[in-house]
């Protein structure tokens, strides 16, 4: 069976750090946690930094910014038992999540905010302390209140944030990201209430922002069901990889009592969401604990398994694609608005999830090793105008091109020269518009991808 097999992966990886690692470290109860829980888990004591709105020179203006996110940290998406308390770990993040939920409870903040009727039913803030499956928790929230603020103070003299600016910020279509999304406004866009006196929270149709009828169809389902069956299989071709602990597996998998996992990043997803994050200890099998060197390997592995399906599964790429589109195309279509009137300028901001920055990630070649992103990871684009132009200028606007506050423009796989470390902002738009989907899908359009679709269907 399918899903047997998937369930092999995860008990490999739990098995290979099992044996190799035999680390009883199982506390997290202390003064510091581990490099890969500080790295996925984004605990609030450590500082949000970053490269953003750093170019090299005076003389380039940021015109356009685009940031997409992923929402803040979340209770596990599968049901494994108990969950534990939600309440935020240290004293002085429970009192600002306190100070938070009732920024949320003030007029002056609730006409600020115009959210989208799809959200008129959503709580502003998540529960102060109740886990719940799938739902954000307070420090999830506090964790984009952060990266508002810091955002605001990188970008409030670029140039980008004036009166004239439009605003677009788009919600995927789930509670936790929409409360993500409140919170990043509370501490990016409100402190600015003087040039922006209102902000409009509006309810994307899918996790990658395609919300018209021309960038997706019911074809791309299926795409996504083809991908999980290449991922299976590639997922055989892996455990062969370690032929030693084949016979383990079964064992393992029982004795680990998890939820059966249909992908093995759910593994990772249930070991932050339930213990790591939440600062519990890590769960023991019979004497055997999970070892944070065990989830390092894992992920490692998980990441390995990933980029490799990436390149050998056509299906896989297609959707990922497909899913970079809405976000590329409306990079490029700002950067045609600044074109068309040199005086415009504009903020999309695109709150959603790791399947939506993942995609962007593949495509757009950039040198990612760890995956899934961690909560509140943030793919951000930078715009800019050269204003002292020569006449050897191969463009005067420029592409920046920023990972979690690390400058990635140099490693973007469509841009060939570089001037000041930007990318010309003409060989983004070819790639965005005419490149992107024949190179990793085969198709020009994603009509075209659809029909295909339709047609092996038959
Ligand atoms: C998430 O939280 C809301 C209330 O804040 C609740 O109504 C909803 O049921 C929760 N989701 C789950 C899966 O429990
Ligand atoms: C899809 O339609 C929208 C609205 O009509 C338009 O802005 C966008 O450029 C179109 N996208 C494609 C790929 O044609
Ligand atoms: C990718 O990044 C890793 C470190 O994160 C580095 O070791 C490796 O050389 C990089 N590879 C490429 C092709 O840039
Ligand atoms: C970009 O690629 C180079 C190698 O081509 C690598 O050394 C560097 O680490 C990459 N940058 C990032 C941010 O991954």
């Amino acid at each position: 069976m399918k899903r047997n097999r998937i369930l092999l992966v995860v008990a490999l990886v739990l098995i290979y750090w099992w044996f190799f690692t035999g680390n009883d470290d199982s506390s997290l109860n202390k003064a510091y946690a581990p490099a890969i829980f500080i790295y996925f888990c984004q605990y609030l004591e450590e500082l949000v930094i970053g490269n953003e709105a750093k170019v090299p020179k005076a003389d380039y203006k940021l015109k356009g910014l685009a940031i997409a996110f992923r929402h803040g940290e979340r209770s596990p998406l599968i049901e494994n038992g108990v969950l534990p308390d939600c309440t935020a770990y240290h004293d002085v993040d429970r009192r600002s999540f306190s100070d938070y939920e009732s920024l949320t409870e003030q007029v002056e903040f609730t006409q600020f905010l115009q959210v989208d009727p799809y959200f008129k039913k959503v709580e502003l803030a998540p529960q102060r302390s109740k886990c719940s499956i799938g739902n954000l928790t307070a420090e999830g929230a506090l964790q984009l209140v952060k990266l508002g603020d810091f955002l605001r103070t990188q970008y409030v003299e670029s140039g980008v944030l004036d009166a004239s600016t439009v605003v677009d910020f788009q919600v995927s279509p789930y509670r936790r990201t929409f409360q993500s999304a409140v919170a990043f406004a509370s501490s990016f866009f409100f402190p600015l209430r003087q040039l922006y006196p209102e902000i409009i929270l509006q309810a994307a149709k899918t996790t990658y922002f395609c919300n018209e009828d021309n960038c997706t169809c019911p074809q791309i389902e299926g795409l996504r069901k083809v991908f999980h069956q290449d991922f299976q299989e590639r997922s055989a071709i892996y455990i062969r990889r370690y032929p030693d602990l084949s016979t383990e597996l079964q064992a393992f998998a029982k004795a680990s009592k998890m939820a059966p996992f249909k992908h093995p990043l759910e593994f990772i997803d249930v070991v932050l969401g339930q213990y790591a994050c939440r600062r519990q200890p890590l769960p023991c099998f019979e004497g055997k604990c999970i070892s944070t060197e065990g989830i390092a390997e894992a992920s490692e592995a998980v990441s390995s398994l990933v980029r490799e399906v990436f390149s050998l599964s056509k299906p896989l790429r297609t959707l990922y694609a497909v899913e970079s589109y809405p976000i590329l195309n409306s990079v490029a279509n700002t950067i045609a608005e600044i074109r068309k009137d040199r005086t415009s300028k504009r903020v999309n901001i695109f709150s959603g999830h790791d399947i939506t920055l993942m995609p962007l990630e593949f495509t757009l070649g950039l040198n990612i090793t760890a995956f899934p992103p961690p909560y509140a990871s943030r793919l951000v684009f930078e715009v800019y105008e050269k204003t002292d132009q020569t006449t050897s200028d191969v463009d005067w606007l420029f592409l920046r091109v920023l990972y979690n506050g690390v400058d990635h423009t140099t490693n973007l796989s469509f841009c060939k020269t570089f001037v000041d470390g930007l990318c010309p902002a003409n060989a983004f738009e070819k790639f965005a518009r005419s490149e992107m989907l024949p190179t990793f899908s085969g198709e020009a359009s994603v009509s075209a991808i659809c029909e295909r679709e339709k047609r092996s269907n038959i």
